[in-house]
């Protein structure tokens, strides 16, 4: 939550104290440069001890609320049948509206369920913007992904509230040249992961919603951050700023066929769920569960996780909850606005993103920017930031790169796990490696998978830039940081 100091500048403050803590260590320059090659240039096949702050993701990395912890201490591991998953029931019937819930085990698995059961070859899905896993699940299910977003969704300098907003003139043209019978949903993505966590309207929303409705094409929502893009449009859409992020959510729903949501982000657990009022969709994907998750009571979770999702849904409702890495994040930015670093604005959910092609200039699409990026922020800090550029797409049929739509290095604030003099420290840290950008070049695969490259590839440097980069650091701040 925002507290206004005397002096009228907004203080990100912690409404919440620390009662258990994990220790952190700064390893040295030297090891961090042993690390980053051994980990073929790739932050996520580094490890927790040779990371000062881990900032690759928000999913599964949330500190964990007293009340949820103590739930999970009543969990009841019934195969079928658990009284835990009522539990659930009555959270997403209190919190989202929906009668009917499928869990499964995180986001990707209700990807996979739902290309199952409504994606058939040669479909399309209509979408503000792809998500890696929604995207390889309806692709594999024989679908093709239609991203329809709005004219300045792609600038990372902007003074849009709302880039995650769907463009209606582009839908109505992608419902009329493809008709009912080819779209299989029109999916929107509750703050736009891979185009900096930028949210939607709530009057989009409805137009997407009553679009849809005329169409007889169902609404899917992901609503992976669905609290902090609750938050947004409560802060930014004037129409709604009297409502509460319960009443805004209950809202967003009542336009809503078909949800679903990694649970490991917005609700601080790690599982995941599907919910609905519809009979028929729920029909549809209900057999599949048990195939490829688990029983329909607890759907390939840890009853534990259930139980602490349970209360996630609940608490994630709460002002101060649904506002924490929100107004982190917007400070992260604000800040690296002030010392000229190139950041997605207006600020998201999720994380601080730096743009890796207004960062490094110098870098060609080809050799990679933003994973470059990522190899530097981690050497000279010790923060781990995640890829997310054209590392992150796959190639196409005749084996050429994809560049992506953005080159961005993601620094996510998981809720509730950093405090501000992390955050100082690395803007501190970004400011210098802004300063001597001019040394840093590109990447290049020595290791490719097939899909999904950006999780297991391994990379080499163009050159010596690795080396100069660090001598500059130790140059400045000495070999023991
Ligand atoms: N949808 C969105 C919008 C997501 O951000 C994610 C995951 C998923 C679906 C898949 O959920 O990980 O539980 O299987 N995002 C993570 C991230 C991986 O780091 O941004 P999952």
């Amino acid at each position: 939550m925002n507290i206004r100091l005397s002096s009228g500048k907004l203080l990100p403050i912690e409404m919440h104290k620390i009662k258990i803590v994990q220790e952190t260590t700064l390893p040295p320059v030297g090891q961090r440069d042993q690390a980053i090659r051994a980990a073929g240039f790739n932050t996520f096949l580094l490890r927790t001890r040779d990371i000062f702050l881990d900032m690759l993701t928000d999913s599964g990395t949330n500190a964990m609320s007293d009340k949820q912890l103590s739930a999970m201490m009543v969990a009841d591991d019934a195969y079928a049948g658990s009284e835990s998953f009522f539990r659930l029931a009555d959270a997403v019937r209190d919190v989202l509206g929906f009668e009917l819930l499928m869990p499964v085990h995180q986001g990707r698995a209700a990807e996979h369920l739902l290309a199952k059961a409504l994606v058939k070859p040669g479909d399309v899905v209509l979408m503000n913007y792809h998500f890696t896993t929604s995207k390889a699940h309806i692709e594999l299910a024989g679908g093709k992904v239609l991203e329809l977003f709005g004219k300045d969704a792609l600038q990372t300098q902007s003074s849009n509230p709302f880039k995650g907003n769907l463009d209606l003139d582009r839908l109505k043209a992608a419902v009329s040249e493809f008709g009912q019978e080819r779209i299989a949903y029109i999916r929107m993505e509750a703050t736009t992961n891979l185009i900096g966590g930028q949210p939607f309207s709530l009057q989009n929303l409805s137009d997407v919603h009553a679009l849809a409705r005329a169409a007889g094409i169902p609404l899917v929502f992901d609503g992976s951050l669905i609290s902090e893009n609750a938050f947004f449009i409560q802060q930014r859409e004037p129409a709604f700023a009297h409502m509460t992020i319960a009443e805004i959510i209950h809202e967003m729903m009542s336009y809503v066929d078909l949800f679903y949501m990694s649970g490991r982000k917005s609700a601080a657990a790690r599982g995941g769920l599907i919910a609905t009022n519809d009979q028929q969709l729920f029909d549809r994907i209900l057999p599949w569960l048990p195939v490829y998750e688990g029983f329909a009571t607890y759907g390939g979770m840890s009853t534990k996780e259930v139980e602490a999702m349970a209360v996630g849904l609940r608490e994630m409702t709460a002002q101060p909850v649904a506002s924490s890495s929100a107004d982190f994040i917007d400070y992260f930015v604000e800040r690296l606005l002030e010392e000229g670093v190139p950041v997605v604005s207006p600020a998201g959910g999720l994380a601080c993103h730096l743009d890796a092609r207004r960062f490094i200039p110098q870098v060609p699409q080809s050799a990679y920017p933003a994973g470059a990026l990522a190899a530097a922020v981690y050497l000279t800090s010790g923060v781990r930031g995640m890829e997310r550029g054209t590392i992150s797409t796959d190639r196409d049929a005749q084996g050429a790169d994809t560049l992506a739509d953005m080159e961005l290095l993601r620094l996510a604030l998981p809720r509730r796990v950093f405090t501000l003099s992390h955050i100082e420290y690395t803007i501190d840290r970004l400011k210098w490696l802004h300063v001597h950008r001019d040394l840093i070049g590109g990447l290049r695969f020595v290791e490719e998978p097939p899909v999904l490259r950006f999780f297991f590839g391994r990379l080499e440097p163009v050159g010596s830039w690795v080396d100069d980069l660090r001598a500059a650091f130790i140059a400045d701040f000495g070999a023991e940081f």
